[in-house]
């Protein structure tokens, strides 16, 4: 497979070297398989990605394998691979624009989404090079006849499981800590968006990682992630996608060699709001959180808890906003909405606002895919959606609002019926009385809780869920204990 281009709007795409990433080189699949990568925002097939069959998935595991023994990695200094991290994110920064190109070919995401989304990975990358050397142990206070410590030492080889949404940066939230920490990773993308991680391949050579320390296998979740997931030699897997391929994987590595765990999973977030809330803050946050990347945020506020005072004015002025939305090429300049990722995942959230309308929910607006070539989905809003409808129960990941009405005659209820989901990844509560949000927020079973703010991100802070949304954390330094295990070293001082 040679580097070809796509043409997308008179725009020259140049695609990368679209085979598997093994051991420094890029190689087809054993079996010559392929599958096709789709542009979402014409449906036109655009590329054919290697497809790594369970015997490529050994090979990429056997490159790791004799990365990480060799110790060239594992046992470099954390200085040494922090500066290697701190060059690939030079090189990202420097790739900015090709790189958000792929990944607005591969995902429909606005190009400004796009860049920003890239220069976040150059951050991650970089912040995780410079924290790898603050990866310690501890001294502990044992009987004078010995001393004890613990040194973090890194699991091995780790496969890496990541989802469409943001292809890039979720690569880089794992990588970034599983590479300071010494581990040699295997990585997967989503089948839907294999592009961008095989450029990042390119930079990691460019910028001096050793080969067999990070790999990369392409292809379906049912064949080459379920390979990832059972083998016998990987040591740790690290997914971020759906609860259902999350209780798989869990499956999968309890009955292979059980290997380590972390799932970062789906949410159904709820956001409470109260009339004595800055309004205006408010509409731009609830509107930003469910409709930014099409609504394909694991975290996105799905679930609006309005207060009856205020949430007919509210509703409609974000219904106003929903439709003055503009929508359509992602690669046009002043596109804040592009296609949803693919086929699949629109009949999925249209499945779903059919499902709310039978079952008694009133459509605001949206609700139609838009009569164009492309996965355009409108932002829907939904009202009179109460927190049993199967809308309020399941993840939809895509632009739609369900609004649910509540009045305050007892916070515990409303408390309650956010808490009454099987997930727990987020919620946000606005209301100016900070005595109420922070009991609210205290009693809130979620991973992150904003309190007059929402989506808020930062590479130090730690992000992950409780409940249903998974175990483990992404970002800052807890991260970094993900990819480590600790070893308790004693030593004799008696002579
Ligand atoms: P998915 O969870 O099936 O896919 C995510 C990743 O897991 C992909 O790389 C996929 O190839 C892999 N995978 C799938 N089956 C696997 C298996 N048996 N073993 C190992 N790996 C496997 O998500 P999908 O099917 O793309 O989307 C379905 C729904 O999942 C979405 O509508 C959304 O609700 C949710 N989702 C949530 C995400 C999040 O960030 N929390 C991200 C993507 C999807
Ligand atoms: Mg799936």
């Amino acid at each position: 497979m040679a580097k070809q281009s796509v043409s997308i709007n008179n725009i020259d795409i140049e695609l990368p070297n679209c085979n598997l990433f093994i051991g420094g080189e890029f190689t087809p699949a054993l079996s010559g398989a392929t599958f096709p990568v789709e542009y979402p925002g014409s449906e036109e097939t655009i590329a054919h990605a290697a497809y790594a069959q369970p015997e490529d998935v050994d090979r990429a595991v056997s490159a790791a394998r004799q990365a990480f023994e060799s110790g060239i990695w594992s046992r470099a200094s954390a200085h040494k691979r922090g500066y290697l991290l701190s060059r690939l994110a030079d090189l990202v920064e420097k790739h900015l624009e090709p790189l958000a190109r792929l990944e607005t070919l591969d995902n429909g995401k606005p190009y400004s989404s796009a860049l920003g989304d890239i220069r976040s990975v150059a951050f991650c990358l970089r912040y995780y090079g410079q924290i790898a050397s603050t990866i310690e142990g501890e001294s502990l206070p044992v009987n004078d006849d010995h001393l004890c410590v613990t040194l973090r030492e890194p699991y091995g080889v780790c496969g890496l499981i990541i989802p469409w949404n943001y292809p890039l940066l979720m690569a880089a939230w794992k990588l970034g800590p599983a590479l300071a920490a010494g581990n040699t990773v295997i990585l997967k993308p989503a089948e839907q968006t294999p592009l961008s991680v095989l450029k990042l391949a390119e930079l990691s050579r460019e910028a001096g990682l050793p080969p067999g320390v990070f790999n990369i296998v392409n292809g379906y979740g049912e064949v080459t992630g379920a390979a990832i997931a059972s083998h016998p030699d990987i040591d740790k897997v690290a997914f971020t996608g759906s609860t259902a391929t999350g209780k798989l994987i869990m499956q999968a590595a309890a009955q292979s060699n059980l290997k380590r765990v972390s799932l970062e999973l789906g949410g159904k977030s709820p956001v409470i709001l109260f009339p004595d809330a800055k309004l205006d803050t408010a509409l731009e946050d609830v509107f930003g959180g469910i409709y930014d990347n099409q609504g394909q945020i694991c975290c996105a506020g799905s679930r609006l808890f309005a207060h009856k005072k205020i949430k007919e004015p509210f509703v409609e002025q974000l219904t106003a906003r929903a439709q003055s939305r503009v929508v359509g090429d992602p690669f046009e300049e002043g596109i804040e909405q592009g296609p949803l990722v693919s086929s699949e995942q629109l009949e999925r959230v249209h499945g779903y606002v059919e499902s709310a309308k039978q079952q008694g929910a009133r459509l605001l607006t949206g609700g139609e895919r838009l009569n164009r070539k492309g996965y355009f989905y409108p932002p829907t809003v939904l009202d009179q959606v109460s927190n049993s409808m199967t809308i309020a129960r399941e993840e939809v990941f895509g632009p739609v609002l369900s609004v649910i009405e509540f009045d305050d005659h007892a916070l515990d209820s409303i408390i309650a019926a956010a808490n009454d989901t099987d997930y727990g990844l987020a919620a946000a509560v606005y209301t100016q009385d900070m005595d109420r949000a922070l009991y609210i927020g205290k009693r809130l079973k979620a991973g992150v809780v904003w309190l007059n703010c929402s989506q808020k991100f930062d590479l130090v802070a730690p992000f992950g869920g409780y409940k249903q949304s998974g175990f483990g954390r992404d970002l800052g330094r807890h991260a970094l204990h993900e990819y480590t295990q600790i070893k308790t070293l004693w030593m004799r001082a008696k002579p």
